[in-house]
């Protein structure tokens, strides 16, 4: 049973989140789990402004995802930092270059699953991991969240992401902030609660 973590970092917080993901899908017996980035699309020019390049350094060895790596998974699970309230641009251009799985129905009764970063706490969390649930449905997959077993998301003693949709991070305006250890339990949970269902599904 193959699980693949699939996503775009600029800055870190969802690499950082995407280890913790893969690390709770290993934990069931018979995962194998493989870590993906999404292709660049901006200029090394646009990312030197933004203050990216260095922090891109730390994942660059993280193998990049083609889009047939897509069919032979049995669950994927998608990592995006937020961009006005959606993923980002790099993870669309990926998506949108998927018609052909779709087109196969290659990806139809997979596990499908969505984590995600805001730079502050109510800066759109929810709406991208929701709207990005759509296309996940278009290609027929099986939408997997983060139930509230993990009962982290329902903490009011820390400010923290998560949510019944999937794991969240806050990473502050500046990318101050990496995710707490709650965020990343959630993002454990997650995974393990994918693969587990990915695991049955399977067998
Ligand atoms: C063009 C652009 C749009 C963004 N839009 C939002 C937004 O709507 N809400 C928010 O809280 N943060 C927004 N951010 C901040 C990013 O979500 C934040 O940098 C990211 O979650 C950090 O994760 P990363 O280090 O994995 O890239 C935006 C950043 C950029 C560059």
């Amino acid at each position: 049973m193959k699980v693949l973590v699939v996503y775009y970092s600029m800055y870190g917080h969802i690499h950082r989140m995407a280890e913790a993901v893969a690390e709770g899908a290993r934990e069931v017996a018979g995962a194998e789990v493989e870590m993906r980035r999404v292709p660049e699309t901006l200029p090394v020019e646009v990312l030197e402004k933004m203050g990216a390049v260095e922090a891109q350094k730390a994942f660059a060895e993280v193998p990049v995802c083609t889009v047939d790596e897509l069919a032979s998974a049995d669950a994927i699970i998608f990592g995006t930092p937020t961009r006005f309230g959606n993923m980002c641009g790099q993870m669309r251009q990926f998506l949108d270059a998927t018609g052909q799985l779709w087109l196969k129905g290659a990806l139809v009764g997979k596990v499908g699953s969505v984590f995600a970063s805001t730079a502050v706490q109510h800066g759109g969390q929810e709406s991208t991991i929701l709207s990005f649930h759509v296309t996940l449905l278009h290609h027929g997959m099986i939408v997997v969240g983060l139930p509230y077993a993990f009962q982290g998301q329902m903490r009011l003693d820390e400010i923290t992401g998560g949510s019944p949709y999937g794991a969240t991070t806050i990473a502050g305006t500046e990318g101050q902030r990496m995710p707490s250890d709650n965020e990343l339990a959630a993002a454990r949970f997650q995974g393990e609660h994918v693969a587990t269902i990915a695991a049955r599904l399977a067998g």
